[in-house]
């Protein structure tokens, strides 16, 4: 599919250049509708009435093209046609749905000018009823990385930049953005001057626009970089400027960190709101996050350095009150260890540089894994008690934290890695003959009691917890009261501790999180 024509079949074509043809034709009869309007007409512009309906037109057409396209595929529970970006690509499908663009399917034309009138008209009511939010508004399309405003301008600043290399926003663009310039676009020049939407200042780490995958970090990083210094810039010296991020792997964040620290910008306080649709597509397989980390950022003048010994002091005592709140209000998971990095924020980014006592800089790698290993061993506490985390062998710990966190979905290796090195394990240990995890490329997951090979005899209380599942399984009772006298696990609280909290941490339907249970229950 290497032109967007390419997304519609012949019919689905013809219907939209036909819709396009009626929209550009119909703005000169749509001008003169305004030029009558008088009372209108005395305060405001009705050139600029007539291009707004027409923009609405457009936005109209353009929001039905991604219910009509041959990406579009059946959704057999709501019994209607999914449009292209069920998630935030572009889908592969078998096959696909077409519909009536007159009929009564979801995204037909009529659907779409009910959602843009009612949007519209909601906004009108809420201006209506509320003096306050009357006013005009402001809209400005430029580079985050060079605003149009004189310095100390903004009283507040609030900004959701890309998280890193989420979402391709220009590249999917482009799917709307070509049936937009040929239907409206004489009317918007210059909104509509290139041919594809502009890339070069897009500020997201896009493998497939730089050499590799570093050099595309560099490039966000640079790029962010170059945004926050212009939020500082025309933020008034006591105004506040907050920015939401998200992202689940800890290169997203070192990226975000290092833009937001070389800002100028210090971090006075953190939310994580919940705020991803647990429905969206990317959110079934692999582990995503439901949350996003709102962080309020202040003019404050930076101290020059500070040293790691006592930042390291200053962390895990300022995090310990935010991993209660965290925990008392069940965030939890991925959210967890992310939602830890906003109060650790607060500590240290009121540095120009962290070094160590010789003089050596701190990156934000080891920062963040400095607050992945306070966040880790509060998590294992709170799982395990005080006894049994200093007893249960680190591999195990390893498997229940695993579980804790993604349950059965599967992470890139580095997410992985990151919490193992936290217990001072080799990932790699950990998978081959009789290992736990399972290594497909670059992505891990955990293998459950019945896809893997246990090591006889093995003394690793996740091995023993594996071997009694299978044998309470297969009905072989007796074997499984040998081993755990054997092992001497059958009267060590730890070893049911440890199991209670795997089976916690796994979702409902799981196996083994049943089995586990009826074990502990006999
Ligand atoms: C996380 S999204 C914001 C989503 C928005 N809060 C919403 O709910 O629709 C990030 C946005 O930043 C935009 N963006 C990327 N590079 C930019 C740049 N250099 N200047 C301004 N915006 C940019 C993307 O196009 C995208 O719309």
């Amino acid at each position: 599919l290497t032109t967007w024509n390419k997304f519609f079949n012949f019919r689905q074509t013809l219907e939209l250049i036909t819709f396009t043809d009626h929209i550009r034709k119909s703005y000169k009869s749509i001008l003169k509708e305004c030029l009558e309007l008088k009372e209108y007409n005395s305060k405001f512009c009705h050139e600029e009435l007539a291009k707004s309906i027409v923009g609405y037109l457009g936005l109209i057409l353009s929001r039905h093209s991604s219910y009509n396209a041959n990406l579009c595929w059946w959704e057999p529970t709501g019994e209607r046609t999914f449009n292209v970006f069920g998630r935030q690509a572009l889908p592969m499908v078998w096959d696909y749905t077409e519909q009536n663009p007159f009929g009564i399917s979801t995204g037909n034309i009529e659907s779409q000018i009910e959602i843009t009138t009612g949007i519209l008209n909601d906004l009108m009511k809420v201006s209506k009823k509320d003096e306050t939010r009357r006013g005009s508004i402001s809209i400005t399309n430029a580079s985050a990385t060079s605003l149009p405003y004189v310095n100390n301008f903004f009283d507040a600043v609030l900004t959701d930049p890309p998280y890193y290399d989420n979402v391709h926003y220009a590249d999917l663009s482009d799917f709307f953005y070509v049936w937009l310039k040929r239907a409206v676009g004489n009317l918007f020049p210059d909104i509509f001057a290139t041919p594809l939407t502009p890339k070069a200042e897009e500020i997201i780490a896009s493998r497939h626009r730089h050499k590799n995958s570093e050099a595309a970090k560099d490039f966000f990083e640079k790029k962010l970089t170059e945004a926050f210094k212009e939020v500082y810039r025309v933020l008034k010296p006591d105004g506040i400027a907050i920015i939401v991020y998200a992202h689940k792997t800890t290169a997203g964040w070192e990226t975000l960190l290092n833009s937001l620290i070389n800002s100028g910008l210090v971090v006075t306080a953190s939310w994580p709101i919940h705020t991803e649709m647990k429905t969206r597509l990317v959110a079934s397989e692999t582990a995503s996050l439901a949350s996003s980390i709102y962080m309020v950022c202040r003019k404050i003048p930076k101290k020059q350095v500070g040293f790691l010994s006592d930042i390291t002091v200053d962390l895990e005592e300022s995090i310990q009150k935010d991993l209660e709140r965290f925990w008392n209000t069940n965030i939890k998971g991925g959210d967890f260890f992310i939602s830890a990095i906003g109060p650790a924020m607060k500590v240290f980014s009121i540095y120009k540089h962290i070094e160590k006592f010789d003089g050596t800089l701190i990156g934000i790698d080891e920062l963040l894994s400095i607050i992945r290993s306070i966040s880790t061993n509060f998590i294992v506490n709170k799982l395990l008690d005080l006894k049994s985390s200093s007893i249960i062998d680190k591999q195990s710990q390893f498997y229940l934290m695993y579980r804790w966190t993604y349950s059965s979905k599967s992470v890139k290796f580095d997410d992985a890695r990151k919490i193992a090195s936290a217990f001072g394990i080799d990932l790699d240990q950990l998978w081959g003959k009789y290992g736990f995890v399972k290594k497909k490329g670059s992505i891990i997951s955990l293998l459950g009691p019945k896809e893997r090979k246990i090591e006889k005899d093995s003394t690793l209380i996740v091995d023993i917890a594996h071997t009694s599942v299978l044998l309470w399984e297969k009905g072989k009772r007796n074997e499984l009261e040998e081993i755990l006298t054997k092992s001497g696990q059958k009267n060590n609280s730890s070893f049911w501790i440890f199991c209670q909290a795997i089976a916690e941490s796994l979702e409902e339907s799981n196996k083994e999180k049943k089995t586990l249970r009826r074990i502990f229950n006999e």
